[in-house]
C-alpha cells in the first residue's frame, strides 16, 4: 500500500483559500549578521468567505517580530504563531493591510531553501516552498500577487542589489549602507520571487524582440568568470528567437537578469525576470567544460527561458499539477535543441535519459503518476517521471495531433488561460477543444504510474498476401494503483519489404491506422493488412513515439535487416540496441551467444562505422552496448550486478575487438587541429572519436591503454581530457590511478566544477576499494559537506553509475550510502533524499543483495530525527 501520514497532502482536498494576497510591499534589510524582512501585504477575502474565518499564513524559521493590520498593532490575542504557520484570528472581512517584521539568518540556512549564502552571495530559493522561509505568506502557486521589494545591504559587499521585474529606484542608505527598489508588474506566485545581493560581476547584451521591444540582457556571476557566460548568453538570445518562432512567444518584460551561484540544489530556477542557476549550467569555457557541459547549459537556459510562458504566465494551480509546467517546459526544450542541433541524434539521447532514469523510477518502489494524487513532500517529486515522462506525454499528444493541430491548442492555451493559475484539465481541454477531438482517454497517461509493456508478434500469408500485426499493452502494479487501464498508444510504423524501402497495402482492418501510425487504445489488437506482396519486417514504435518498452519478437536477422535499412535513424539505433540486448540478456540467463551472431552484429558495427551517409554523432550512439543498468532492468529480477557487469565486458570485447584496426584508423582519421568550438559537427566528431577511445581501451585493442593517456596528456579542451580519463578508470588500466592523481592535481584541485568531474570519474570506479577512496574524500576537512554539486557529483555517480559497487553483495555500499543519508540529511534534506533515491533497485536484486539492502534501510529508518524529505523516501523504499 500506500504510506499515509499525518502530513499527507490530497489533491481531492483541494480548495480555493478564504483569503487572497494581491500585493506584496516587501522590504529587506540585509546585514551580516541577520536578515530583516517587513512585508506589508494587501489581502482581500476570496468570494464566499465567512465572518470570523481566520487566516492561516505559511512560515518556516522565522523569527516573529511584530504584526499590524492596517497600521494598527495587533494584540498577543489577535494572532498566533507557531512552527510552520502565522494565524490571524479574526481578519476584517474587507480588503485591509497586514504588516508583518520577522528575521531570519541567511548565513545558517544550509538547506538552500529561502534565502541563503552562497559563496558570500545572498540569493533565494523559493520553488516550491521556500518562500515561506523568507515571510509569512500564503505560499501556494495559485496566489497570484504584484511584488514591489526594497533591498537595504552594505555597499562593500553587495553593490548588485537585485529582484524581479524592473528597478525603479536606487540609493545612497547612509552608513555604508544603500538600496534598490524593484517593482514586477506581472502578478506571480511566491514561488517565483527571487532576490539576489552580491559583489558580482556581469556581461550584457540585449535582444530585440519580434514586435521591436529592447530586452536589456545581463548575466551576473563571479568576477573573473565573466567570459565563461558567453555560451549560456548565446544560448539565451536564441532561446528567446526561437519561441518566437516555433511558439509565436515574445518577452515581455525589459530586462532579463541570470545570476550563477556555485551552491544550489538543482539545476536553475527560473523566477519571474531573474533566474537563478547552478553556476555548472552557466559556466564554460573549452580547457574546463565538456561538450556535454556546453548541451547542458544551452538546454537549461532555454528551459528556463521557456518557462517564462509555459510556468510563469501561466502557472500551475497547486503541486499537484507541477508536470503541467515541467513536462511541457521539457519538451519545448527538447524541440528547441532538436530545431537547433540534430532530431534524430537529440530523440536517441532523450530516450536513452528516459530509460535510465524514468523507466526504473516507474518500476520501483518510488513509481507515481506524472500527476500524483497524493504527496508528503513535494520536493521529492521534482522527478524524471514528471519531468521527462511529463514531456513525453505532450510529446504524444503532438504525435497524435501533428504539428499544426498541436500549435493550434498551444495558441488557444496561451490565449484562454494566461495570467492564471491552472490544471492538466484545463490543458487537454484546449488540446480536445482546437481539434474536436476526445482526450478523455488519453488523460490517464498523467494520472497512472508505471510503463507499459507492449509486446508484438506477426504472421504473414502468401496465399492471401496478408499481413498481421498482433499488438498487446500490459502495465504492472504499482504502489497505491493495483489495477491499471489500457492507454492511448500512438505507434508509428512502416512496413519495410526486402529490398529495404517501404511497403504499402491496399486495405486494413481491425485497428485504428493512420498512415504512419497505429493509435492502440484497448489491451490488444490484431491488425491486418492486405495486398502486402511479400513478408515485410516491421518497424514499429519509429522516433519512440510512445514510452513503453517494446519486447519485439524480431529475430536477430530482422533485427540486423532494420539497423541497415531502417529509414528512421532511431529504430535504426535501437535494432542495434536490441541485438545487443539480446546477446547479453541470453548470456546472463545462461544460453552463451553463438561465434555467428556475435560476428553478425560485429560485422553491422563495421558498417554503421563505415557509413558514409551516417553522421558522427549518431555512429557514436550507435557503436554500443545497453547500459548494465539496462541490461538490469530489462531481466528484472533476481540480478546479480557482477555478473550482468561480466557478461557486457565479454560481449563488449567479443563485438568490438574484431574491429580494432577499423577503429584505430577512424579514431585517426577524426583528429583535428581545428581550435575547440561547441556546434553539433563538432561535437559529434569529438564524440565519435572518444567513444571509439573507450571501445579500444574496454576490448583491449593493442595499444589502446597508451593511446588513452596520450590522448589524455595531449588535449585541448576538457571533452577530450576527460573522455581518456574515464575510457582508462572505467577499464582501470594500469594507467589509471596515475591519470587520476594528475588529474587531480593539475585541473581540479582549483576549480570546484573540474574537481566535480574528478569526483564522479572516481566514485564510478567499478573495482574494489573505490569505498575507502570516497570516504577518504569525505574525511577531508577541506570537503565542503554543505554544496549540493560536490556532494552530488561523489554519491549521485557512486549510487547510479557503479552497481556492482553500490550494490556490493556484502552490502558494504548499502551501508555506506545510509550511512552518508543520515549525516547529510541534517545539513541538506533535500541532497540526502534525493542520494537515498538510488536504493530503488533494490527490489530487483538477488536475495543476498535484497537483503543487505533492508539492513541498511532498516538502520535508516530507526535512526529517529530525518528530515521530511529523507522519511518519506525512506518509507516508500520500505512500503
Ligand atoms: N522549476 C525549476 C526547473 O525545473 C526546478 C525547481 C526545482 N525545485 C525543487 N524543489 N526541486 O526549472
Ligand atoms: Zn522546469
Amino acid at each position: 500500500m500506500r504510506t499515509e501520514t499525518e502530513q499527507t497532502i490530497y489533491l481531492k482536498d483541494y480548495a480555493v483559500s478564504p483569503y487572497r494576497i494581491v500585493s506584496a510591499d516587501l522590504d529587506f534589510k540585509i546585514t551580516e549578521a541577520d536578515t530583516r524582512v517587513r512585508a506589508q501585504l494587501t489581502i482581500e477575502p476570496n468570494p464566499g468567505t465567512a465572518a470570523g474565518t481566520p487566516l492561516v499564513l505559511d512560515g518556516d524559521e522565522l523569527a516573529l517580530g511584530s504584526v499590524a493590520i492596517d497600521g494598527a498593532p495587533l494584540v498577543q490575542s489577535a494572532y498566533a504563531a507557531d512552527a510552520t504557520s502565522l494565524t490571524i484570528v479574526e481578519p476584517p472581512l474587507r480588503r485591509f493591510v497586514l504588516e508583518t517584521e520577522v528575521t531570519i539568518k541567511p548565513a545558517g540556512n544550509t538547506k538552500l531553501m529561502g534565502l541563503y549564502r552562497s559563496g558570500g552571495t545572498w540569493c533565494t530559493q523559493c520553488e516550491a516552498e521556500g518562500f515561506r522561509r523568507i515571510t509569512y505568506y500564503l505560499d501556494r502557486p495559485d496566489n497570484l500577487a504584484v511584488f514591489k521589494v526594497r533591498i537595504t545591504a552594505p555597499q562593500a559587499v553587495a553593490p548588485v542589489l537585485l529582484s524581479n521585474g524592473n528597478l525603479i529606484e536606487q540609493g545612497d542608505a547612509g552608513d555604508g549602507m544603500h538600496f534598490a527598489v524593484w517593482e514586477d508588474p506581472f502578478p506571480k506566485p511566491s514561488y517565483l520571487f527571487a532576490l539576489v545581493a552580491g559583489d558580482l560581476g556581469s556581461i550584457t547584451d540585449s535582444f530585440t524582440t519580434a514586435s521591436g521591444r529592447k530586452v536589456d540582457l545581463a548575466i551576473y556571476c563571479t568576477h573573473g568568470k565573466e567570459d565563461q557566460c558567453l555560451w549560456a548568453m548565446d544560448s539565451l538570445k536564441r532561446s528567446m528567437a526561437w519561441d518566437e518562432r516555433r511558439f509565436g512567444r515574445e518577452y515581455d518584460l525589459d530586462i532579463f537578469n541570470i545570476v550563477a551561484v556555485s551552491d544550489f540544489n538543482f539545476g536553475a530556477m527560473e523566477n519571474k525576470g531573474l533566474n537563478i542557476f547552478n553556476d555548472k549550467l552557466v559556466f564554460a569555457q573549452p580547457e574546463t567544460a565538456t561538450d556535454a557541459d556546453y548541451d547542458g547549459i544551452e538546454r537549461v537556459i532555454a528551459h528556463e527561458y521557456f518557462h517564462n510562458w509555459t510556468g510563469n504566465r501561466i502557472t500551475c494551480r497547486d503541486w499537484f499539477q507541477l508536470c503541467l509546467k515541467e513536462g511541457l517546459t521539457v519538451y519545448r526544450d527538447q524541440e528547441f535543441t532538436s530545431d537547433e542541433r540534430s532530431r534524430p541524434v537529440k530523440r536517441i539521447s532523450d530516450v536513452v535519459t528516459l530509460r535510465a532514469a524514468q523507466f526504473p523510477e516507474d518500476g520501483g518502489p518510488l513509481a507515481h503518476p506524472a500527476r500524483p494524487s497524493q504527496y508528503d513532500e513535494i520536493n521529492n517529486f521534482y522527478t524524471a517521471t514528471v519531468y521527462n515522462k511529463g514531456a513525453e506525454i505532450v510529446r504524444m499528444l503532438a504525435t497524435l495531433l501533428g504539428e499544426a493541430g498541436f500549435r493550434k491548442g498551444m495558441d488557444l492555451y496561451f490565449e484562454r488561460h494566461d495570467g492564471e493559475a491552472t490544471t492538466i484539465e484545463a490543458f487537454l481541454a484546449v488540446f480536445a477543444e482546437a481539434n474536436d477531438v476526445d482526450l478523455e482517454q488519453f488523460k490517464t497517461w498523467y494520472l497512472q504510474a508505471g510503463t507499459p509493456r507492449l509486446s508484438v508478434s506477426d504472421s504473414y500469408d502468401a496465399a492471401s498476401q496478408t499481413y498481421t500485426l498482433n499488438l498487446k499493452q500490459e502495465t504492472q502494479p504499482t504502489p497505491g494503483q493495483p489495477e491499471k487501464s489500457a492507454l492511448v498508444l500512438p505507434i508509428k510504423f512502416a512496413l519495410i519489404g526486402p529490398n529495404g524501402s517501404e511497403m504499402s497495402w491496399t486495405g486494413v482492418t481491425g485497428g485504428d491506422v493512420r498512415q504512419d501510425m497505429i493509435v492502440l487504445d484497448a489491451a490488444s489488437a490484431t491488425i491486418t493488412f492486405s495486398g502486402v506482396p511479400s513478408k515485410p519486417v516491421p518497424s514499429l514504435l519509429r522516433e519512440f513515439s510512445a514510452p513503453v518498452s517494446m519486447d519485439s519478437a524480431l529475430s536477430q536477422a530482422d533485427q540486423l535487416f532494420l539497423a541497415q535499412h531502417d529509414s528512421d535513424p532511431f529504430n535504426r539505433w535501437q535494432a542495434l540496441q536490441d541485438v545487443g540486448m539480446g546477446l547479453a540478456v541470453a548470456a546472463i540467463d545462461g544460453t552463451p551467444w553463438s561465434d555467428a551472431s556475435v560476428k553478425a552484429l560485429s560485422q553491422a558495427m563495421a558498417e554503421t562505422l563505415a557509413s558514409d551517409t551516417l553522421d558522427d554523432a549518431f555512429k557514436a550512439l550507435a557503436l554500443s552496448l545497453p547500459a548494465e543498468a539496462q541490461i538490469s532492468r530489462t531481466i528484472g529480477k533476481e540480478i546479480d550486478p557482477d555478473r550482468v557487469h561480466k557478461v557486457r565486458k565479454e560481449l563488449l570485447k567479443a563485438v568490438f575487438a574484431p574491429l580494432a584496426l577499423e577503429m584505430l584508423n577512424a579514431y585517426l582519421a577524426l583528429s583535428s587541429e581545428a581550435p575547440y568550438a561547441p556546434d553539433a559537427a563538432s561535437t559529434g566528431r569529438r564524440s565519435l572519436r572518444n567513444r571509439l577511445l573507450a571501445l579500444m581501451v574496454a576490448s583491449d585493442c593493442a595499444g589502446a591503454v597508451g593511446l588513452a593517456a596520450q590522448q589524455y596528456a595531449g588535449a585541448r579542451n576538457m571533452t577530450d581530457r576527460l573522455a581518456a580519463l574515464s575510457a582508462s578508470t572505467l577499464a582501470w588500466t594500469p594507467d589509471a590511478a596515475k591519470l587520476l592523481g594528475d588529474f587531480h592535481a593539475n585541473f581540479a584541485a582549483n576549480d570546484p566544477l573540474v574537481l566535480d568531474k574528478w569526483l564522479a570519474v572516481t566514485a564510478s570506479v567499478p573495482e574494489d576499494g573505490v569505498i575507502e577512496r570516497i570516504q577518504a574524500v569525505l574525511a577531508d576537512p577541506g570537503f565542503p559537506k554543505t554544496n549540493p554539486n560536490r556532494l552530488r557529483s561523489l554519491m549521485g555517480s557512486f549510487t547510479l553509475n557503479n552497481p556492482t559497487q553500490f550494490a556490493r553483495a556484502d552490502g558494504a555500499g548499502f551501508r555506506f550510502v545510509a550511512d552518508f543519508v543520515a549525516e547529510v540529511d541534517k545539513i541538506n534534506p533535500q541532497v540526502a533524499a534525493r542520494v537515498l533515491t538510488g536504493f530503488r533497485i533494490w527490489p530487483m536484486l538477488d536475495q543476498s543483495r535484497r537483503d543487505a539492502a533492508k539492513v541498511a534501510l532498516g538502520g535508516l529508518q530507526t535512526k529517529g530525527s530525518l528530515s521530511r524529505n529523507t522519511a518519506d523516501i525512506l518509507a516508500r523504499m520500505l512500503a
